[in-house]
């Protein structure tokens, strides 16, 4: 496989093939996941979940973030490297700037950030200075206390209509990729024909450019009931290689996610 740059994922998204994405935290995952055909890896902080056991992502640290960076990128074949900035590493352009610059020399080849069109600035700083955006919107773990728990973003029309508008911000401002994750399939499809950059989804329908999951939901080692929109792959796969195999052609044929993995207005 040719090494996937942030021209591959504009070019599929102008020619309608799914981009497909998971996560990584360690070489091995890396290794699993790019040789798979993964377009993109994220180095998610949900690590914190998963591999910390913390039961949100807000105790997670720069230097986890580094740390995990570093593992996945001595695994990773050909998928881009995508990084999570973690929470209140990224309070003012300044900050952002200097914790991006320590995952860039990690490995990272994106940055993600969580948050709305507050980040304008910060996107353009950032992608001034040569470091990749991606902007995580709709349920941002990070801000889980303030958004009362991890529920569905944008059912309401003025809350539709924000996000609709924070994503065109954002893409002004430089963003190149947009994540949404939990929000109404007919809002994701919105969202994704409104602007010019790549739309990767997680619980947000069929209809955008791309989609994600954590890795350890994917394989069936989410230790309580998932959320509606994972499919264990495990469950109709012999080894860990065939389940994300499986999850990619899904993907990619528009398979998945499915009416029963998708939430509605
Ligand atoms: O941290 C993470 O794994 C994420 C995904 C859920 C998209 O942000």
């Amino acid at each position: 496989m040719a090494r996937i740059t942030l021209h591959t994922l504009d070019r599929r998204r102008a020619s309608g093939e799914k981009i497909v994405c998971l996560t990584a935290y360690d070489s091995t995952h890396a290794l699993l996941v790019s040789s798979q055909g993964c377009d993109v890896i994220l180095v998610g902080d949900s690590l914190g979940n998963v591999v910390q056991g913390h039961d949100s992502t807000v105790p997670v640290t720069i230097d986890d973030m580094v740390y995990h960076t570093r593992c996945v990128a001595r695994g990773n074949s050909d998928s881009l490297v995508m990084v999570d900035l973690p929470f209140m590493s990224f309070s003012t352009a300044e900050q952002a700037c200097a914790n991006a610059a320590r995952l860039m020399q990690a490995g990272a080849e994106v940055v993600k950030l969580e948050g709305g069109r507050w980040l304008c600035p910060t996107i353009e700083s950032l992608s001034e200075r040569g470091v990749p955006t991606c902007v995580h919107l709709g349920l941002t773990p990070q801000s889980v206390s303030m958004l009362g728990g991890y529920r569905v973003q944008g059912r309401d029309s003025d809350s539709a209509g924000r996000l609709l508008e924070d994503a065109r911000l954002l893409e002004q401002a430089g963003a190149r990729l947009l994540l949404l994750e939990c929000v109404p399939a007919s809002l994701a499809a919105t969202i994704t024909a409104e602007v010019g950059v790549p739309v990767i989804g997680i619980g947000a329908g069929p209809d955008t450019d791309g989609q994600i999951l954590v890795l350890y939901d994917l394989l069936g080692l989410t230790p309580s009931s998932p959320p509606r929109f994972v499919k264990n792959f495990m469950a109709q796969s012999a080894t860990p290689a065939e389940a994300v195999g499986a999850y990619v052609a899904a993907v990619r044929k528009g398979l998945f996610p499915a009416v029963e993995h998708t939430f509605s207005q």
